[in-house]
Order: C-alpha cells, then sequence, then structure tokens
C-alpha cells in the first residue's frame, strides 16, 4: 500500500501586529491577565483586502516551493477553515482560482481548530488508496472581522488571531510517513463554542429584528471553562490513542505539536505526558489562536528552527469546536 508524508510546509500571516496594551485601549482587559490567562503576547489582524482564501494562497506558494514540486503536480485541495471568505462556495476552488492550479478537485473542511488534523487524515487515506499523489492541505483563518471587540466580548476576542498554514501531502518513497490519524466528534457540545448566524437555523430574514443589538449569535460563543477542561482530557487521550496504535509511548515523542489555544492547555498536556521542554513546540505567544491555521504554522516554526529533524516521531493533535478532537503521528 502507498504511505504519504508531509513533503513542505508554508505560512502567511498578515503584517499588523496588535499587542495586549493595544487591546487594553478598546476594551476593559489588561495584558497582565491576558499572558497569565493564555500565554499570548500579541496576534496578527488583517487590514485592508486580505482574504482567507488569499492568505491560504500566500501560505501554498511557500509549501509548494518547500516540496520542491509545481502547482501543475497538485492532484487534489483540501482546505480547513470556520471563517470562508463566503458562505458559499467554499474556499478550496477560491484558492484553486487563485494559484491558478488545473482543474482538480476542492474540498472544504468545517471542523474549526482540528480542521487542519482533518485535512491531512483525509489526504493520507487519498495516498493510501492510490487515488492521488500530492495534495494540498490548507488552514487559513481571519477571525478578527467577526469578533465582539467591546468589552463584552473580551473572553474570546483576546484570544484569537489571523493567518493561514499550508502543507504537501505526497505520497512517500521513503523512511518518512504519517503513520496515523485519529478523528474524535461529540455534537452534543457543539452550543459550548459556535457562532450560529447567520445561517440556516436563523436565516437573515428571521435574525433581523432578534436580538441584533447585544450581538448574540454573530460574535462566537465559548463557555471557555467548560472547552477548557474537555480541551485537557480529549488532548491527553487523542495523543495516547496514537502512541497507542503504533507501540509507543510519550518518550518516543521528538516533536509534539498540539493546537495552539492556550499555552494553559499546552502546559498541562506536556505535564500530563512528562514531555521535555526541547520536545514540544509552542507560538501561540505570537499569533494567538488561529484555529485551523495553528498547526501548520507552528509546524512550519519548528521546521524553520530545526526542531524536528528527519526520523523524528512528530505528533500533531488538536481539540475545538464541535467538539472535536484529532491526532496525527508522523515519522519525519
Ligand atoms: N480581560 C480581563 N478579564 C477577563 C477577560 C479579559 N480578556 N476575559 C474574562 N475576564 C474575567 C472574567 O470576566 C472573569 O471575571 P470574574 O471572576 O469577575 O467573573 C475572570 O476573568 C475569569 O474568567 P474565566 O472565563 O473563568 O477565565 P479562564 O481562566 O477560564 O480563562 C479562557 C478564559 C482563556 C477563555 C479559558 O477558559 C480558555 O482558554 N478556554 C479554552 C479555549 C479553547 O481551548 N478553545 C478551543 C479552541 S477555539 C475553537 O475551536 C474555535
Amino acid at each position: 500500500m502507498p504511505k504519504s508524508k508531509i513533503k513542505g510546509v508554508g505560512f502567511y500571516v498578515p503584517d499588523n501586529v496588535i499587542k495586549n496594551s493595544d487591546l487594553e485601549e478598546i476594551m476593559d482587559t489588561s495584558d497582565e491577565w491576558i499572558q497569565e490567562r493564555t500565554g499570548i503576547k500579541e496576534r496578527r489582524w488583517v487590514e485592508g483586502d486580505l482574504t482567507t482564501s488569499l492568505m491560504g494562497t500566500y501560505a501554498s506558494k511557500i509549501a509548494i516551493k518547500n516540496a520542491k514540486i509545481s502547482k501543475n503536480d497538485i492532484d487534489f485541495i483540501i482546505f480547513a477553515t470556520l471563517s470562508p471568505d463566503y458562505f458559499f462556495p467554499g474556499s478550496g476552488v477560491l484558492l484553486q482560482k487563485n494559484l491558478q492550479i488545473k482543474e482538480v478537485g476542492a474540498l472544504d473542511i468545517r471542523n474549526q481548530c482540528s480542521g487542519f488534523i482533518y485535512g491531512l487524515s483525509v489526504a493520507d487515506q487519498y495516498i493510501k488508496s492510490g487515488m492521488y499523489e500530492n495534495i494540498l492541505v490548507v488552514g487559513s483563518e481571519i477571525h478578527s472581522g467577526g469578533l465582539d471587540k467591546s468589552s463584552r466580548g473580551r473572553s474570546v476576542s483576546v484570544i484569537f488571531g489571523d493567518g493561514a498554514g499550508a502543507a504537501i501531502v505526497s505520497k512517500s518513497n521513503d523512511e518518512s510517513e504519517i503513520l496515523s490519524t485519529h478523528l474524535h466528534s461529540e455534537g452534543k457540545f457543539a452550543d459550548e463554542l459556535a457562532v450560529i448566524k447567520p445561517a440556516t437555523t436563523f436565516w437573515i430574514d428571521k435574525i433581523i429584528d432578534d436580538d441584533e443589538e447585544d450581538g448574540k449569535g454573530f460574535f462566537p460563543k465559548m463557555n471557555g471553562n467548560f472547552v477548557f477542561k474537555n480541551a485537557i482530557k480529549r488532548f491527553e487521550e487523542v495523543i495516547f490513542e496514537s502512541l497507542n496504535h503504533n507501540n509507543y509511548t510519550s518518550k518516543d515523542i521528538d516533536m509534539l505539536i498540539t493546537h495552539q489555544a492556550n499555552l494553559r492547555i499546552s502546559q498541562y498536556i506536556q505535564k500530563k505526558l512528562n514531555i521535555d521542554d526541547n520536545n514540544i513546540f509552542n507560538n501561540i505567544m505570537s499569533y494567538g489562536n488561529t484555529t485551523a491555521a495553528s498547526i501548520p504554522i507552528a509546524l512550519y516554526e519548528a521546521l524553520e528552527k530545526n526542531k524536528i529533524k528527519r526520523g523524528d516521531l512528530v505528533c500533531l493533535a488538536a481539540f475545538g469546536s464541535g467538539f472535536t478532537w484529532a491526532s496525527a503521528l508522523i515519522r519525519w
């Protein structure tokens, strides 16, 4: 059976840096609170006419270059985002247009923070089945336009940042391979972290005179504490699921990259798994939570800093809205 590997990674973040002190100017918050509760020092928020698909396009160009392939070699596109350019069509086809890739299939994935690993899993299966050889997997988000930036929304809006990451997943002819992926969901908690309007449950004509005034439903709603407790439980479970499946222990992990939701969550997992500081990579301090983009952005930076070598065992794990959670174990 063919096997797959990540052949190249790219990322893009907007230039506009928003420091915690900038948020102090517009809402009742403090640098101290944000750093203590989340680890975040700054994030990027788009300016001008940047779009989710455009940021994904920029990240993809770097991934294609690093994979040393041509855009004409791409057989399929997978685009993960919770903040698409349009209600429909999905951002995958817009990326295909931007990159001027031939008429290959383009699939959009709606799995929030787990979206990139879900995309990786789909790409892995297509390559293992022999259907495709080079798949572009993208995670890209623009949160900033949809956040409640008044004090009312402070517990959510200080967390999120904009950015994009991309990976070329290709048929592997060497020792590098995606060993396994593990996907989960628990829809009974869908409303614990959600943006519910506008959508078919709250179609435009129904919400016009509804609760427009306080913005309920339009902005992300998050039961932060509940999400936090579920996140630390599911992260641990799904990482162990991937290790057990491949007969490894946490001591075998050379690099753990968790979705960058909150530095305290990553540190909790690190402690639980007894992982050394050298074997985990966090960059939420610089970018905040970029949802589907956070793992490929962190992967890119870890590679740039030579923290991942060929042959390393790399574990990716995510948890987020849905709830959905997922892991991937990779022999780099
Ligand atoms: N600045 C100052 N004070 C604040 C802020 C802020 N930005 N936000 C909340 N507070 C206050 C609250 O009002 C509360 O005050 P009170 O005690 O007087 O009532 C106090 O701080 C504590 O608030 P909590 O919400 O209990 O703070 P907590 O320690 O839980 O931190 C946080 C909040 C950071 C959101 C945390 O719960 C968290 O990270 N949750 C998980 C997020 C996550 O993993 N999301 C999943 C991925 S995202 C996705 O899938 C789209």
